[in-house]
């Protein structure tokens, strides 16, 4: 007999396809094993706010193929960062979710989520909590696992997209620029942009420079290539903005994140400017990219990924995340997972798309 006995869920950050087909596999996984489960509702403040509710086989039927997280996301931080120091302190809401999990007889906490959700737990694991991590985010910038839950889904939009936008490039001879998502790590752009076949990808990783995009959109008009396709991750970084991503507002989210976007508007306005003798337009896929339902891979890690957090926790293995290596499922310290973050693109995708003429 585990010496858990209930279970308790969140999902927070920034929702991806593949959250449900994790959350149904956790319970799933966890009732034959006689683990009762809960659901807090919106991320930490469900548990803040002792909002749950019980997450039975019935509450999870029918959810596999459906898009978003049947609980609710939300950015609640129960720490603060201090400006002198960089370090996070407890607020008042860590006592509260301690509070919470102690009142409802939560044993152990499961958090789906990216490295804002997982630091979290890892952090309220200094007050005593057991959690386990679940990587989720779309940017799969994540440490300790190669692949995180929405990623591929995100790229299966992304390419899509880039199929859709080459014939409509191709008829006006224009230069249409697709910003994705990626805020500190190029993976939807670079993998997307490869699987789409871009000509130019611009990603967080290499700082570029406008005279660079030129050169290589006059390379492709010498080469009697009539249009071309940039895709630009929105955390890219201009050298001309001093190698500082384009944020649409001053705006910070409760972990201090500036809320990117507008790169691709900027650089097709530095384009203009250029007068090359192609129109560049602009489409942002924005949050298109994170709704809608998972692939077959996302659906496959999710369930692998729930499944193995509700064994890590029935096992006593806390403070930890479950990650995905090669074609394996295993455990990771979360904080050398955290560590890790953010996981850039490997160089041999960089390489590889400058090997095959991708600027
Ligand atoms: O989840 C990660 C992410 O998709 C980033 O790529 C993006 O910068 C951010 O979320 C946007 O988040 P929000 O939902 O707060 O606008």
């Amino acid at each position: 007999m585990p010496s858990v006995k209930r279970i308790g869920v969140l999902t927070g950050g920034g929702d991806s396809p593949g959250i449900n087909a994790a959350i149904r596999a956790i319970v799933r996984r966890a009732e034959p094993a006689g683990l009762a489960v809960v659901g807090f509702r919106d991320g930490w403040r469900g548990a803040v706010e002792d909002d749950l509710v019980p997450l039975g086989r019935s509450e999870v039927a029918g959810i596999l193929h459906i898009g978003g997280t049947i609980l609710g996301t939300s950015r609640t931080n129960p720490y603060e960062k201090d400006p002198a120091t960089g370090t996070w302190t407890p607020t008042p809401k860590v006592d509260r979710i301690l509070d919470t999990l102690n009142r409802r007889r939560v044993d152990a906490v499961l958090a789906i989520g990216g490295d804002d959700t997982l630091g979290v737990a890892h952090r309220l694991a200094s007050h005593g909590v057991r959690a386990v991590g679940i990587p989720q985010t779309i940017d799969n910038d994540i440490g300790g696992t190669d692949y995180a839950i929405g990623f591929h889904s995100a790229l299966a939009v992304v390419t899509e997209a880039l199929d859709r936008l080459h014939t409509t490039a191709h008829a006006h001879h224009r230069v249409l620029i697709v910003e994705v998502m990626g805020r500190d790590a190029g993976w939807i752009a670079v993998l997307g942009g490869l699987a789409g076949g871009a000509d130019v990808i611009l990603a967080p990783e290499e700082p570029f420079s406008v005279p660079q995009v030129e050169e290589a959109l006059q390379w492709r008009l010498d080469a009697g290539r009539r249009f071309s396709i940039i895709v630009v991750a929105e955390g890219a970084r201009p050298l001309e903005l001093g190698s500082r991503p384009v944020a649409e507002e001053a705006r910070t989210d409760a972990f201090g994140h500036a809320q990117l976007g507008g790169v691709g508007y900027w650089l097709a306005a530095e384009l203009e400017k250029t007068g090359l003798p192609l129109t560049p337009r602009v489409t942002v896929l924005s949050y298109l990219q994170r709704g809608g339902g998972a692939t077959p891979f996302d659906r496959l890690l999710a369930t692998r990924l729930g499944v193995a957090a509700v064994e890590l926790a029935c096992a006593g293995q806390y403070d930890a995340m479950v990650g995905f290596h090669g074609t394996d499922v295993g455990p990771v310290p979360l904080a050398a997972a955290l560590a890790g973050c953010p996981k850039p693109v490997p160089r041999e995708y960089l390489e590889l798309a400058r090997n095959i003429g991708v600027r």
